[in-house]
């Protein structure tokens, strides 16, 4: 039986805070805004909250370049906002995780103002310099052929010293070089900095990149393999995971979860093992990557949907052993999960429930991403001036204007895939900015227009609304803690339509003092018949999506679900 711990039984909810809240009259979300809304998070009935970075930043990729790991941003507020913030978290019984960005910094971090001034300065080695390379051609070129996640070099030459620096995103996102012990020394400081502030955790951002495996070049022609195999799981991350766990973390009861781009089955579980004193869990991008054509992120294909499954399969099994998963449809950097994994046209309700029914009936913790809990869909911007997000305006220069894509084109696929699609304000009401901010006021990025119809005021006092099916399902999760612990055993890979599982009260063929649930998903738009395992029988419905939900199997072996019918049973046999 795994080890239990409340890390493993919390319900996490994210909060980006530029789009969730706007007190100030700025058009863009704060502190006191997210303080305003606390009351609505813990309605909800989750744990813990994960904050994306809210310190000084020049705002190039929205907070994710920070210029200073201990002042918060002067557009989101003060440090006694934050404080604040933390007190009322804590106050309504709730935790909060912070978001460490330690594989960069922004440019305009002091570190790196004076790392650029001189090849002798004594912060030249917190960052990844290297001279240019002659080409055939006698014009220098960058030290190797690494590409940036966000289009482009990932080398930026400076004129200042004549030399490149790494940057894996944009160039104002320079990475530091944690092969120096006193970058490694300066980020344990900024953990503990927020730690003994009480804060409860960190999401850190893009760990698995964090130790460089050398510079050479890629031979990959697909990005994502040269994240797997050249930018990922260097040599020494485990290393530096752990030192940074022995000198600090593991001095507070808090949970570490890591994001993990080119993180595979094998290397998964060494980042989280519980012997190893690493991270509690990662974000593995299994789910997330699935639907990228050959051209990339802008270059959509539809879900496989046995892979999907698949996906949920494999990594619980590999975290089967002493490890833990973290279990998400969607963050501040993928589509909304009822778009992408649902239908949010005629069964928006219907698989905006279902889809919160499977997080809350894996194994792993559970993240909820702001606006999951009303059904907030995808946007569709006309123009590529009405988007903000760096990665896509730099693909769309990339693409389009230097590569001559129809732009027509692009702007489709970033309908299906852009980040923007989930950074959109937060839909509180139908008031004319959505209750977003002043309604004199222009938010930052525009609303989707949606927010007439699917907003939180209309949702509150509905107990068919999705915020309530939310509510409910995080309860039953709680109530029922076999859902939390108990294996995963999926029966219906093969099937077009249906996602099935038991979660047995058993572990090792011996009773494990939870009962046995079967939890049984219909993803799809047309009915679809179940044929239940010989040696189970359905002894009681305990939770379903429908109203008209199907409380009763057709026979013992079988039963019809509808339409994007989620329905828990408690079993009996194995
Ligand atoms: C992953 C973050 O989630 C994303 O928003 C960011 O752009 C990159 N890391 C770079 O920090």
């Amino acid at each position: 039986m795994m080890n239990q711990t409340w890390w493993k039984e919390a319900v996490v909810y994210q909060i980006y805070p530029r789009s969730f809240q706007d007190t100030s009259g700025n058009g863009v979300g704060d502190l006191r805004g997210i303080i305003e809304r606390l009351d609505h998070v813990k309605a909800l009935g989750v744990d813990v909250i994960w904050l994306s970075p809210v310190y000084e930043s020049p705002n190039d990729d929205n907070g994710y370049d920070i210029a200073d790991y201990r002042a918060i941003m002067a557009e989101f507020g003060t440090m006694a906002d934050f404080d604040e913030l933390l007190n009322g978290i804590h106050t309504r019984g709730m935790k909060l995780i912070m978001d460490l960005v330690a594989n960069h910094t922004s440019d305009e971090h002091a570190w790196f103002e004076e790392s650029r001034a001189s090849k002798d300065n004594d912060k030249r080695d917190y960052y990844i310099w290297k001279p240019g390379v002659e080409g055939p051609d006698g014009v220098m070129r960058p030290p190797t052929n690494w590409g940036s996640f966000f289009s482009g070099p990932a080398w930026e030459f400076d004129a200042a010293t004549g030399e490149y620096y790494l940057h894996l995103f944009t160039r104002k996102q320079p990475d530091l070089n944690w092969e120096n012990p006193a970058v490694r020394k300066e980020i344990a400081d900024v953990v503990e900095f927020w730690l003994e502030k009480g804060v409860d955790g960190f999401r850190m951002d893009v760990i698995s990149l964090i130790s460089k495996r050398g510079y050479t070049d890629t031979p990959h022609e697909q990005f994502n393999d040269t994240i797997a195999n050249v930018y990922a799981n260097g040599p020494r991350v485990h290393e530096f995971l752990q030192e940074l766990y022995k000198n600090v973390i593991s001095k507070y009861d808090v949970m570490t979860v890591g994001e993990g781009p080119g993180i595979d089955l094998n290397e998964g579980p060494s980042y989280v093992h519980e012997d190893r004193g690493e991270l509690n869990m990662i974000f593995h991008f299994g789910h997330m990557f699935m639907d990228q054509g050959p051209g990339g992120k802008f270059d959509p294909v539809p879900i496989d949907f046995r892979r999907f499954k698949e996906v949920f399969v494999e990594w619980d099994q590999a975290m089967a052993d002493g490890g833990w998963n973290s279990v998400f449809l969607c963050n501040h950097d993928f589509p909304r999960a009822v778009s992408r994994f649902g239908n949010d046209g005629p069964y928006w309700k219907e698989s905006a429930t279902l889809l919160a029914t499977l997080l809350m009936t894996m194994r792993g913790t559970p993240y909820v991403y702001q606006g999951e809990e009303i059904g907030m869909t995808n946007v569709a911007f006309d123009a590529i001036d009405d988007y903000r997000d760096v990665e896509t305006l730099n693909a769309y220069n990339e693409q389009v204007l230097e590569g001559g894509r129809d732009a027509g084109d692009f702007i489709r696929a970033v309908h299906i895939m852009g980040r923007d699609n989930v950074r959109t304000p937060m839909q509180w009401d139908d008031s004319a900015r959505a209750g977003f901010c002043a309604e004199d006021v222009e938010p930052w990025i525009d609303l989707n227009p949606n927010y007439d119809r699917i907003n939180v005021a209309a949702q509150m006092d509905d107990p068919e609304s999705i915020f309530a099916y939310y509510k409910k399902a995080i309860a039953f999760r709680k109530a029922h803690k076999g859902l939390v612990y108990n294996d995963v055993d999926v029966w219906t890979l093969e099937d077009e339509q249906l996602f099935c599982f038991l979660r047995p009260g058993t572990t090792n063929g011996a009773k494990n003092g939870f009962d046995s649930y079967a939890v049984l998903l219909n993803m799809s738009d047309e009915p679809a018949e179940v044929l239940l395992p010989g040696r189970i029988i359905l002894s009681e419905h305990l939770f379903s999506n429908l109203s008209n939900q199907s409380t009763k199997p057709t026979t013992t072996s079988s039963m019809t679900l509808m339409s994007w019918e989620a329905s828990i049973w408690k079993y009996h046999g194995n």
